[in-house]
């Protein structure tokens, strides 16, 4: 409802206007009657969780870092969607990386490295790490009844410190207490700050507000760098998760699959796949890694088609692109092309094997001691020759690899591989020479993901494959001699991805 006296609203400021349509009782009987006569809480089960000693050990290698400094590394907050809603949350991948939490943990929590006597902090190492949370408020709070962004009754109960200490193995402290904690002995011979940048405005102005702000910026950076590049090699715990993750998104697929006939019949039959494939990240995981690419027809050559609201048709391809989220955020990040009626023509099959065979290529090159460019060099020498065949290209393709030309790189714009981890493109904020030019080694997890996209426009290709885009993509991890395909359990090769259809079909 909103207020009949115009004069008294212009008096109001905006931020407190969202409850005009409040009719919440504020009488102190009220209070008094909503804050009482509540159970106990039930006993805790949490025990400490499987990412604990990995946490650990991550944050030890961080402090080697940085002797001495005081490390910030924030969850985050709630983003605004629009207007008095906010997107579900999810905490910044560094923060999960150091604590092992995961989907919806823990909305304004701070991390802290304090720098302590050397050798005496956690682990032997030169920090000791606090986790300052925003803990369970008490039901005696207006808090629990009246807060819809953090009040129990509108979002349910948070966890203890206790909880969130068991859970860890990280020391916590409430986040009222974080602001003195960040200050202490900061000055120009004292304790240096560091925060991940962008990550959280409120916290960032805080440390700003602590700490002399020149050179503060460039020193973000690195502590940001520092973050990625931890994440270039995956540790047991993280392949484990990754094994989870792929699983999960092949089952998604497999339901994409099913749902075909009723995407067919539905004019925006793109969003039924969209649709299908989110209902499963939801049920099985936390969410998509990324925004699903359904992308039928002529929408496959669009690299990022995420509109999804075109038709999908028999006798035409459908490209998917997408990955599960599981709960501990890792994510899966997949590209099958599909024909829609199970069947491929052949000029589709001719273009589906040469991106196949660019991606066998690519496999074949990514192995400890080669570089990450060598694979995607690997790649590209197959399409470039294959489009030398077809005779699209204006030069042999060993002229169109040479540097100056890269006319092959019209059908295919995009890179072939990116670390895949706790973010769709992990590690991204990592050095070129630890990334691009950096040396493969087993632990590392990235994409092999070649693709040829002809433009119905394209007057430089024969009129038969125009409108075609396929995108072939797996997720790969380096082992000690070679690689292994995670999503090798989601058929590749033509024959085999028409045998799986039909069987899922027919099933
Ligand atoms: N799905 C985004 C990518 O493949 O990089
Ligand atoms: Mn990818
Ligand atoms: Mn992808």
């Amino acid at each position: 409802m909103w207020p009949m006296n115009a004069e008294s609203t212009a008096e109001q400021p905006l931020a407190d206007r969202g409850s005009n349509r409040s009719q919440r009782p504020s009488s102190a009987e009220f209070l008094r009657f909503i804050t009482s006569g509540w159970g106990g809480r039930p006993e805790s089960t949490v025990t400490r969780g499987p990412a604990a000693d990995a946490t650990a050990r991550r944050r030890s290698e961080i402090s080697g870092r940085f002797p001495g400094e005081r490390l910030v590394v924030p969850a985050g907050t709630f983003k605004v969607r629009s207007n008095d809603t906010d997107y579900r949350f999810r905490p910044h991948s560094a923060f999960a990386h150091l604590t092992g939490l995961g989907a919806e943990q823990e909305p304004d929590a701070v991390l802290v490295l304090h720098p302590v006597e050397d050798g005496s902090g956690d682990d032997g190492s030169g920090h000791e790490a606090v986790l300052y949370i925003r803990p369970l408020a008490g039901r005696d709070t207006e808090e629990f009844f009246s807060d819809s962004r953090y009040g129990e009754f509108w979002v349910g109960a948070r966890p203890t410190l206790e909880e969130i200490e068991t859970l860890t193995g990280v020391r916590t402290a409430h986040i009222d207490d974080l602001r003195d904690a960040l200050a202490k002995d900061v000055g120009e011979d004292g304790v240096q700050l560091r925060i991940v940048p962008d990550v959280d405005e409120a916290i960032e102005a805080v440390v700003e507000d602590i700490r002399a702000a020149e050179q503060a910026g460039a020193r973000d950076e690195v502590l940001a760098e520092a973050l990625s590049e931890l994440r270039l090699v995956k540790d047991a715990h993280e392949v484990e998760q990754m094994r989870r993750a792929v699983a999960t998104t092949i089952e998604g697929f497999e339901k994409i699959v099913r749902a075909l006939p009723d995407a067919i019949a539905h004019q925006r039959g793109e969003r039924v796949i969209e649709g299908t494939f989110v209902g499963h990240a939801r049920q099985e995981g936390n969410a998509v890694g990324y925004e699903t690419i359904a992308a039928a027809g002529e929408h496959a050559t669009t690299l990022h088609w995420i509109d999804n609201d075109g038709h999908v048709r028999e006798g035409e391809l459908v490209l998917v692109d997408a990955g599960v989220e599981i709960d501990s955020l890792y994510t899966a990040d997949i590209t099958r092309t599909l024909p829609v009626d199970g069947t491929f023509t052949e000029v589709q099959r001719r273009v589906y094997q040469a991106v196949l065979d660019a991606a066998d290529a690519a496999f074949a090159a990514a192995v400890p001691g080669a570089r990450f460019r060598d694979v995607h060099a690997a790649a590209m020498k197959v399409i470039a020759e294959r489009l030398s065949e077809w005779g699209l290209l204006p030069v042999s393709a060993q002229e169109s690899l040479l540097p100056e030309n890269q006319h092959h790189r019209r059908w295919m714009v995009h890179g072939t591989s990116h670390h895949l981890g706790l973010d769709v493109h992990d590690c991204a904020q990592a050095r070129a020479e630890l990334y691009l030019d950096g040396v493969l080694e087993p632990g590392m997890v990235f994409t092999i993901e070649p693709g040829l996209y002809f433009k119905s426009d394209d007057l430089l290709v024969p009129q038969e494959y125009r409108g075609i885009g396929v995108r072939i993509e797996d997720d790969v991890l380096v082992t000690a001699h070679g690689n292994e395909n995670l999503s090798a359990a989601l058929p590749r090769e033509p024959a085999a991805v028409e045998a799986w259809m039909k069987k899922l079909r027919n099933g």
